[in-house]
């Protein structure tokens, strides 16, 4: 398996190509896109003939472009900038713009213009990525512009496009927008990006169950009573409220993010470690989740929404209002559901997944329960309740633990819960890459291994679109309404059905008890 794991982290010859990022003079290019390409040139990973062509609405000269690109660079790649100036000017002169209004048909004649230009003069093959870093109602619109001027002919060099999430609003709109980009672009052409699967730690919990032979024998409905996955954030919407409003956690987290880390903890072994053999074993998954119907959705789904607080003498803003969202909004800012995975592995074993926003820490962990050994000797004896648990660490303070009772040294036998646990921080020369650095890089290499495939989009949508349609239609649901931190509505811990369990609380400085 070793070797196996190392054609997937191999350092593939990167061709020489162009990155055009249409939005580039927006917030994603500049916190994460630039940065992550300038840290992949500080890391020598880029071809030693490369372009980054920013396509934005703004008017400006090449030069204007630079100072901003480099400004940004300053304030969110700042070490790796302000360390190195010298290699900061040399990557400055890779970055090119061309004004492209999304909604102007012939604007991309002239980016078509540009490129043709650019890549002679720079003798460069046009090998080129687009990246979608637009709102997502222009998905289709700048798709359609540069299929009318041949952009995304292959006759010159391959073309791939990289879609932001949300991909989609519905199984509807998901399986309308895929159409609409297969007339002129093929699925090994579309990137579509989920930065969780980027996350070196999501990576690890491949390696974790696969390239060991002591955790896959238990990982099963014979050994695990039930899974739990959190992801919880500190801060609120924000300055996203006007986007938030019309997504709600389900939209932003669950049927992305947080249902690709369950098929990634619940996926059979693929026969090979390749893209396709990786997806289509993390696709069945997606595949057999059990539906959830509209009169079941109060025992398996809590949606909650954020209110006004007062946290440490600082008035917290309640959701409704933050800046662009509706005052009487039911958007959810929080979503706790109960979800099975209605296979031969996974037979009856409840999934646990929560999300939401003003909770007490920014952690994203799974917690692998395992059902207690058959027969408790020293049940009287243990000084807490016994537990055994696998902990995959995601953030902060990525690591892995396992939980086990320990006899207390001495007379008797008392036993006492401990724990192993690794740290990625213990790893001292390692440093872990941020996800769209990994991901920018495969699109580059060309593999979409941790990229999500058109089949698990619409499998996630179409586990997730009863539950949105039921809470749209069905007014009778409550949204309950929970302070600002706090582990968000109490009536998520109904879902156990079992008054003894409850919600892990996870601790930002990672352990298990
Ligand atoms: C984004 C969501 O995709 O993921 C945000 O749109 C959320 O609302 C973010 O804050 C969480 O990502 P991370 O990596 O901080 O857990």
């Amino acid at each position: 398996m070793e070797e196996v794991i190392k054609k997937v982290t191999r350092k593939n010859p990167v061709e020489s190509q162009i990155l055009v990022i249409f939005g580039s003079n927006g917030d994603l290019a500049k916190r994460k896109l630039l940065p992550a390409i300038f840290q992949l040139y500080l890391d020598n990973l880029l071809p030693e003939r490369f372009a980054v062509l920013g396509a934005g609405s703004m008017e400006k000269t090449e030069a204007e472009n630079r100072t901003d690109v480099g400004a940004s660079l300053l304030e969110f790649a700042t070490k790796g900038a302000t360390d190195n100036p010298e290699k900061l000017q040399l990557f400055l002169e890779n970055v090119y713009y061309q004004k492209v209004h999304n909604e102007t048909e012939e604007d991309f004649g002239l980016l078509k213009q540009y490129i043709d230009d650019l890549s002679a003069r720079l003798e460069l093959p046009q090998n080129i990525i687009y990246y979608f870093s637009i709102p997502p109602f222009l998905y289709e619109v700048v798709a359609g512009h540069l299929v009318k001027y041949g952009l995304n002919e292959e006759a010159t060099g391959w073309k791939r496009i990289i879609i932001e999430k949300p991909f989609g609003y519905s199984y509807d709109t998901a399986i309308d927008l895929d159409k609409k980009l297969r007339n002129g672009f093929n699925e090994d052409q579309i990137y579509r990006i989920d930065h969780y699967l980027g996350k070196e730690t999501v990576q690890n919990i491949m390696v974790t169950r696969f390239s060991n032979g002591f955790f896959e024998p238990i990982w099963n409905r014979k050994y695990i009573d039930r899974v739990e996955i959190t992801a919880s954030e500190k801060i609120g919407v924000g300055s996203r409220g006007g986007y938030y409003d019309t997504s709600g956690a389900m939209r932003d987290m669950i049927q992305n993010h947080l249902l690709q880390v369950l098929a990634v903890v619940a996926m059979e072994p693929p026969s090979i470690f390749d893209s396709e053999s990786i997806r289509n074993e993390s696709v069945k998954v997606l595949q057999s989740l059990r539906p959830i119907k509209p009169a079941e959705i109060t025992q398996n789904v809590v949606r909650g929404q954020y209110i006004e607080t007062l946290v440490d003498d600082v008035i917290q803003k309640g959701y409704r209002q933050e800046k662009g969202v509706a005052p009487n909004s039911k958007t959810e800012t929080f979503v706790a559901l109960r979800v099975f995975v209605d296979n031969w592995r996974w037979g009856d074993v409840p999934f646990y997944i929560r999300t939401g926003k003003q909770l007490p820490e920014h952690v994203t962990e799974v917690t692998i329960h395992l059902k207690p050994a058959p027969h408790q000797l020293f049940k009287q004896r243990c000084v807490a309740q016994s537990t055994n648990m696998i902990i995959l660490r995601i953030s902060p303070d990525a690591g892995v633990a396992v939980d086990f009772g320990m006899k207390i040294p001495g007379a008797g036998y008392k036993v006492q819960n401990v724990n192993m646990d690794f740290h990625y921080s213990d790893l001292a020369e390692t440093k872990i890459s941020e996800a769209y650095e990994r991901l920018l890089l495969d699109c580059m290499i060309g593999d979409s291994t941790l990229y999500a495939r058109a089949d698990a989009v619409k499998a996630s949508w179409k586990f997730v679109d009863p539950i949105l349609q039921a809470w749209k239609t069905n007014q009778d649901i409550p949204l309950y309404f929970y302070e600002c931190n706090t582990w968000g509505p109490k009536e998520a811990n109904l879902l156990f059905g079992n008054k003894e369990l409850k919600w892990r609380p996870p601790f930002k400085k990672f352990k298990t008890q």
